[in-house]
């Protein structure tokens, strides 16, 4: 029978799926992504599955394999460039690479249009024709969905809203101090919690989730959550940050896209209770009344499934 295969490359996992002829998940395998592992070892891990899964499923029925990336890349020459979360990974060519090896079509796409188009076809996106899917995870990205369609820009670069800064100062993200990402991502939650946490100790001031500068490094966006919902307001004064600035960036982009729904994943689909009125409150303030009665805001719907969708999704395109 034939098969497609999905490759999700994330900031912190990475997962090989296996999808039927119509589609459906079949096969799944998961590993680390390890940013010290160096992107060689990560795709000689990836050969590795493919070639098992090959195996077991039968050599003549691969039809193709996809790949979702973050980006930045160039899904038309098949080359990852220098993702801020994949550290190393400097103009990658995994298309050439992938298609020399087993010697079928590879197809390369951003994670976050892939994504876009996954919550669009089968999740929270369904029925619209103007979307944007936000990927709030390890990192922050943007897939447009306009008059039924991803649109991708010029070169591959549309919706990459994480680099857009927003403050002159504030946590890095996307190599970028204050930037979007450096405010709203995983990665950029944990550094606004060392940079308070630090300040709060030096002053010796005890903060109930960390108790000495040693642990700063345990520090990410679960423990901040966790110490949030149990009460502590340090965690919670975290949280209003990242709220805010995903309420201004939520403003731009209705102000530019004007879209009729936003879905936004990961870390605010995990906590929407909590993050949707803080968000909502400064998204009404900044945004263009019309356009923001316009346009619903709400989580992805895929949930931990959202990546296998999107890779495989890009197989089969
Ligand atoms: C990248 C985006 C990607 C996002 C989520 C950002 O750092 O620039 O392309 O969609 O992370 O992985
Ligand atoms: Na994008």
């Amino acid at each position: 029978d034939s098969y497609y295969l999905g490759l999700d490359i994330g900031g912190t996992k990475c997962a090989i799926v296996l999808g039927d002829a119509k589609g459906r998940l079949v096969d799944k395998k998961r590993f680390e992504t390890k940013a010290d592992r160096g992107h060689k070892a990560i795709l000689e891990e990836f050969k590795a599955h493919i070639k098992t899964l090959m195996t077991r499923y039968g050599p003549k029925g691969l039809l193709k394999i996809g790949v979702s990336c973050g980006g930045p890349l160039d899904s038309k020459k098949g080359i990852i460039k220098s993702p801020p979360n994949l550290p190393g990974w400097n103009e990658v060519g995994i298309v050439d690479q992938f298609e020399d090896e087993f010697g079928v079509p590879v197809v390369l796409q951003n994670d976050a249009n892939a994504g876009a188009l996954a919550e669009w076809k089968m999740g929270a996106g369904q029925g619209v024709e103007n979307m944007i899917f936000l990927t709030f995870g390890t990192g922050m990205g943007a897939g447009l969905i306009l008059n039924g369609q991803i649109y991708s820009g010029a070169n591959d670069l549309a919706g990459e809203i994480g680099h857009v800064r927003m403050a002159d100062s504030g946590p890095i993200g996307f190599g970028k101090a204050g930037s979007f990402e450096g405010f709203c991502s995983g990665g950029g939650i944990a550094q606004l919690a060392k940079i308070r946490v630090r300040e709060k100790l030096e002053q010796a001031i005890n903060v109930g989730f960390c108790s000495s500068v040693t642990d700063l490094d345990i520090l990410d966006a679960k423990t901040i959550f966790e110490a949030a919902y149990a009460g502590d307001p340090l965690a919670m004064e975290i949280i209003e940050t990242t709220a805010q600035y995903l309420g201004k960036g939520l403003a731009l982009l209705v102000d530019i896209i004007n879209p009729e729904r936003i879905v936004i994943g990961s870390i605010y689909a995990r906590n929407e209770a909590l993050l949707r009125p803080l968000v909502l409150k400064v998204l009404k303030r900044e945004a263009i009344t019309a356009a923001f009665d316009a346009c619903e805001i709400v989580p992805a719907k895929l949930g931990d499934k959202i990546g296998d969708y999107a890779a495989l999704g890009v197989a089969m395109q």
